[in-house]
């Protein structure tokens, strides 16, 4: 296997994206990389320097200034200018912020060109809503990850009571209906299938399952 493979994953929240792509790097020896989690922690620097959500120009200047890193372990360990975040950063409210700030196209622009400096080390899984289309079109493999809302929410809500942050099914499937929503209507990047994704619909499969499947697709 060819150490500068590259793979991307898009899809709704909840898919398991993040799971199967862990499981994914793991199996195959390959980097990790959470762009989602990059949103939440530049949503989270916004809200402490009292930024408003709205602001995509002073929001994109602040990660000029702003470094987020990655460490190992389970939950992957977040940096924000050397802060752990990790815990912070998966609250409703981030998952809500990161949602709305992802929406400015300056934003994007900045996290973005981050992204791609990782990705061009090669030998990288990433995952998020423009990891096939925007950062790494060129990947040597592209999967979109879907399943229904309904489906999605019960992971959500699942993995929000394991980090301890609270919030009921109904309200965790409403969240997910409406950024799901915004990232796929919004104008810069929405999330869609690219033209030469495989689409892995992942309903009653575990993520170990799902991550096979996705292997037996590696060209
Ligand atoms: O994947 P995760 O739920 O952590 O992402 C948080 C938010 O960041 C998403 O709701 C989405 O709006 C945004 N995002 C994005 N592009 C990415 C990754 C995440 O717009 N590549």
């Amino acid at each position: 296997l060819s150490k500068k493979l590259v793979i991307a994953i898009d899809g709704p929240a909840g898919a398991g994206k993040s799971t199967v792509s862990k499981l994914l790097a793991q199996r195959l020896g390959l980097s990790y990389l959470d762009t989602g989690a990059m949103y939440r922690a530049l949503a989270y620097k916004a809200q402490q320097a009292g930024i408003d959500s709205g602001d995509g120009e002073e929001i994109a200047k602040l990660m000029e200034s702003t470094e987020i890193a990655f460490g190992t372990g389970e939950p992957q360990p977040v940096f924000l200018d050397g802060k752990d975040v990790t815990s912070s950063i998966r609250t409703m409210q981030m998952s809500e912020l990161a949602s709305a700030i992802s929406a400015h196209g300056a934003v994007r622009r900045a996290l973005v060109l981050r992204q791609q400096e990782l990705v061009n080390q090669g030998g990288v899984i990433l995952e998020g809503r423009d990891a096939t289309t925007v950062i790494a079109p060129n990947a040597d493999l592209k999967v979109y990850m879907t399943a229904s809302l309904e489906e999605r929410a019960r992971r959500r809500h699942l993995e929000y009571q394991e980090h301890g942050h609270d919030g009921s099914f109904e309200k965790v499937r409403s969240q997910i209906e409406l950024r799901d929503h915004r990232d796929i209507t919004r104008d810069d990047s929405p999330l869609t299938v690219a033209p030469d994704a495989q689409i892995v619909e992942t309903a009653g499969l575990s993520p170990a399952e799902v991550a096979e499947a996705i292997a037996r697709l590696i060209p």
